[in-house]
């Protein structure tokens, strides 16, 4: 097999197809809201109901949202890739459950997830699927200063140790739906591409970092996805572009 270890970056466009907006559209609002009021720790310093209600809507309204093609495209090559003694990593910034609902493994959620809550106090996090506001009391300290688990602008992402041990073992590097604006998601393109990696890019239109990569496949991930991945698993080879 040419490829050993594949490592996927993937952002919220490959969820779009499921019925969950990005983030970044032409008016600048995450669903109608200012990102520094619900995606930062001062936004919730400032109205923590707010920023309770927004995600405590997400996370219900995510409950029914299903993977699409493309998820489901990755489970596929990540089985097979084991069955032939190889890996894929899959490195999220989404904060949705698609890639598990999809039965992928291997999954790091580096900017946290809906379905996980954060003790400010204690700094323990745990699952949460319920509401959860001001009241909600720390299972573990007992504080009621509980928040959403979510990475938001100005904080550090989780896992960095593990993601930079998979972005120097990875012998191909993947980005689906997203806009490559978003430190430090952003920039693994580069390390990659440094050390000679083919870097492929899926997505609708050239990502803000595009230039980096060494393949870049647009169109929506729900088609192009499944596409590559027929393609990549029957031949071991990388399509060129205008194929898919
Ligand atoms: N198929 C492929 N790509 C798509 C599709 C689709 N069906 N729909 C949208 N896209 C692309 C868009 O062209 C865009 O480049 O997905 C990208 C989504 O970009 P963003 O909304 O900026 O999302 P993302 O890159 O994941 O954001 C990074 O920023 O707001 C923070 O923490 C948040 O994790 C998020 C981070």
């Amino acid at each position: 097999m040419r490829y050993q270890h594949i490592l996927v970056l993937t952002g919220a466009g490959i969820s779009a197809e499921s019925g969950i907006p990005v983030f970044r559209s032409e008016d600048g609002l995450w669903e109608n809201h200012r990102v520094e009021d619900v995606a930062t720790p001062e936004g919730f310093e400032r109205n923590p109901q707010l920023v309770h209600d927004f995600y405590n809507q997400m996370r219900q309204s995510v409950k029914s949202k299903q993977p699409n093609a493309a998820h489901l495209a990755l489970t596929k090559l990540q089985r097979e890739m084991e069955q032939r003694q190889g890996r894929v990593t899959i490195v999220t910034q989404n904060i949705d459950d698609l890639h598990e609902k999809a039965q992928s493994h291997d999954v790091i959620h580096m900017h946290g997830e809906l379905n996980s809550i954060l003790c400010s106090h204690c700094g323990k996090s745990y699952e949460w699927h319920e509401d959860c506001d001001g009241t909600t009391e720390c299972k573990f300290c007992g504080h009621k200063t509980m928040r959403p688990d979510i990475v938001w602008f100005g904080e550090i992402p989780y896992h960095m140790d593990a993601i930079e041990r998979a972005i120097m073992q990875c012998d191909l590097f993947i980005a689906i739906g997203t806009s490559g604006v978003v430190y430090p998601a952003a920039g693994f393109v580069s390390y990659c591409s440094r050390q000679g990696k083919p870097c492929l890019e899926f997505n609708l239109t050239p990502s803000a970092n595009s230039g980096v990569f060494t393949h870049s496949y647009l169109g929506k991930a729900g088609t192009t996805i499944p596409a590559f991945v027929d393609y990549f698993l029957e031949h071991d080879a990388l399509p060129d572009p205008s194929a898919l």
